[in-house]
């Protein structure tokens, strides 16, 4: 997991590197480096961000390079691993984005080979392999040659002394081509690139690339040459920028109602009209496999499917389902991912296909890896998000649950035409439900600064707010530090009870539905051992005061829908606690907002 950059152009290197970079440090940020070609091949790196990594640096003259932002996977996070790695000779030079998983075997033929290597990471073997091969000039070659011996996953770039080009190549890690006017950029993400270009061209798996200041070509592994057209990414620069928010994450927040609204756009009207995103096929059950926030909306998509459509729906962990035993069913597999590129999910779209089921990807970002691994793709278009913590494209993955479902319930008869309308009319009222959570935007933080010095917190909730309650409790954790725990309301009484004391408080989330006199139960339960509660309720619940310490109404709508501006304030209640704490909200310690390793 890393971000990676190249350039090669007319006009200086380093600046154009550096600046890329920064809209890369999402993807990690523990060392950072860069390489220019010039007289030689120019390196430098440091260890912490990149902020650090300007600190010091020297101007460096050349017009081609490439640079890494890196998470430490294989090796710690120091200057010494950072990337750009070299080969014993100094003449070519490596950033990479994955993990060559045979470079155990590969170091000790190197080093048996006479090759010293001065890292612990599992890139510089790719340096000196290349560096080996590189001896009749053609750079390409060597890449291509080099790669012949490398097991894994990766997105490499590489630079050699006296040539004014950057060679890359790709295999599941992905990799952009971003199209100037006498320059040319590489990228793992559009995000970087967009302020110098909006023409992309994706990289491919096995594909290996050559880019000059005035060209750009692509082979394939077997080295017959490539024609792909340029894509116009409709995402202006200003869509990546903060856009005067402190955080990425409140702006994508803020971004909610627009999200949901672009989601839902030409999507939903008559029946004949809307777009289908299944074959002809009729599916007797659902599993929706996903990581993380992806999973959370998962669990949502379980309640969604199973009302509307009907059909049971299981949800799994990528990781766990892929080592999992096929049952004898034959589901519609939906895979969740706001990245599109999370390994553990792309490893399991590939078992699902292998087990001869039909796959559904739920994904944000336009042609990332899974959208060749999948039979249909339903895009969430939250646009770019680049706070690590999944705000917009949690909401509009429920977005495109609730199209799912429809499509579901519709070929299976469950939803009537007159039940359609009414699921259709609530899903467009969503974007001012969300609305008028961010209005109060300013009672959130009030509340939540008040418990911004808890150790522990839980997150309760029943039925379909149950996954919510565990949404919450995970944004909180990742971006506050507060160990938060999401739990069905009805559980807590089964062991968390034990450790509630005045100083554990509990956020319940209360709808006025068929599960409301069970939860103020639960809430009671919670107060007894004198722990404060925090309820998200219904602005119609006059009962409610009596239970909770405080209270963040909301606007009352069908529990169905209600998933949507609960998360919403929730989001908000994570975002508050942890700039009450001042926590780094947009970069949390030790995670990465894409998981390119298993
Ligand atoms: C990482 C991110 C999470 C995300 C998860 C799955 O852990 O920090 O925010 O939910 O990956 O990512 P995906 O791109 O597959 O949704």
């Amino acid at each position: 997991m890393c971000g990676i950059v190249g350039y090669a152009g007319d006009k200086k290197a380093q600046p154009i590197l550096v600046d890329c970079l920064k809209r890369l440090e999402y993807r990690g940020y523990d060392s950072a480096g860069l390489a220019v070609v010039n007289d030689g091949v120019q390196v430098y790196k440091s260890e912490g961000e990149i902020t650090a990594l300007e600190t010091g640096m020297p101007s460096m003259e050349g017009t081609v390079g490439i640079a890494h932002t890196r998470w430490a996977t294989q090796g710690k996070p120091t200057a010494e691993n950072a990337h750009p790695l070299q080969g014993c000779g100094g003449k070519v030079a490596v950033v990479h984005n994955g993990i060559i998983s045979n470079f155990m075997e590969l170091k000790e033929s190197l080093t048996s080979e006479g090759h010293e290597f001065s890292s612990e990471t599992d890139t510089e073997v790719f340096a000196h392999l290349v560096e080996a091969e590189y001896e009749d000039g053609d750079l390409l070659e060597a890449v291509r040659r080099a790669l012949k011996r490398v097991d894994g996953t990766y997105a490499f770039a590489v630079v050699a002394r006296g040539r004014d080009e950057v060679v890359a190549a790709r295999n599941e890690s992905p990799l952009v081509i971003g199209l100037g006017d006498g320059e040319n950029f590489l990228a793992s993400d559009v995000t970087a690139l967009l302020k110098y270009t909006n023409r992309m061209v994706h990289v491919m798996d096995g594909e290996v690339v050559r880019l000059t200041k005035d060209s750009v070509s692509i082979v394939n592994a077997e080295g017959a040459p490539v024609v792909r057209a340029p894509e116009r990414i409709a995402w202006s620069l200003e869509d990546a920028e903060k856009g005067g928010y402190p955080h990425f994450m409140l702006k994508e927040i803020f971004e909610q109602p627009a999200a949901i609204h672009d989601s839902l756009l030409g999507r939903i009207g008559t029946v004949e009209g809307d777009e289908s995103f299944l074959d002809d096929s009729s599916f007797s059950s659902v599993k929706i496999v996903a990581c993380g926030t992806s999973y959370n909306a998962g669990l949502v998509g379980k309640y969604i499917i199973e009302e509307l459509a009907g059909i049971p729906a299981t949800v799994q962990i990528s990781s766990e389902y892929r080592y999992s035993a096929a049952a004898r069913e034959n589901p519609l597999v939906v895979l969740v991912t706001q990245s599109g590129e999370t390994l553990d999910t792309i490893a399991a779209a590939r078992e699902a296909r292998k087990r001869g089921n039909h796959t559904v990807a739920i994904v944000n970002v336009t042609g990332s890896a899974i959208t060749r691994e999948v039979d249909h793709v339903i895009y969430t278009r939250a646009g770019p998000e680049i706070g690590v913590a999944a705000t917009k494209t949690f909401v509009t993955q429920l977005i495109a649950l609730y199209l799912l479902a429809i499509e579901l319930g519709s070929k299976s008869r469950t939803l009537t035409a007159q039940a359609r309308r009414s699921v259709v009319g609530q899903l467009r009222n969503l974007p001012r439900a969300v609305q008028d959570v961010l209005n109060q935007a300013e009672t959130i933080e009030a509340i939540a600064d008040k418990y911004r010095d808890a150790r522990d917190m839980f997150f309760i909730g029943r039925n379909i707010h149950y996954p919510i309650a565990m949404e919450a409790a995970l944004k909180t954790k990742e971006i506050s530090y507060i160990h938060g725990e999401g739990y069905p309301a009805g559980e807590l009484k089964h062991g968390p009870l034990a450790l509630l004391s005045k100083d554990t408080p509990v956020v319940a989330i209360v709808s006025r539905d068929h599960t409301y006199e069970k939860m103020i139960g639960n809430i009671s339960e919670v107060s007894a051992r004198s722990s404060p509660v925090v309820a998200v309720a219904n602005d119609d619940d006059t009962e409610i005061g009596k239970f909770a310490d405080e209270i963040i109404y909301l606007r009352r709508i069908p529990s169905l829908f209600s998933p949507v501006p609960v998360i919403v304030a929730l989001q908000l209640w994570a975002y508050y606690l942890a700039k009450a704490r001042g926590c780094p909200i947009d970069k949390p310690r030790n995670i990465a907002k894409t998981v390119t390793v298993e």
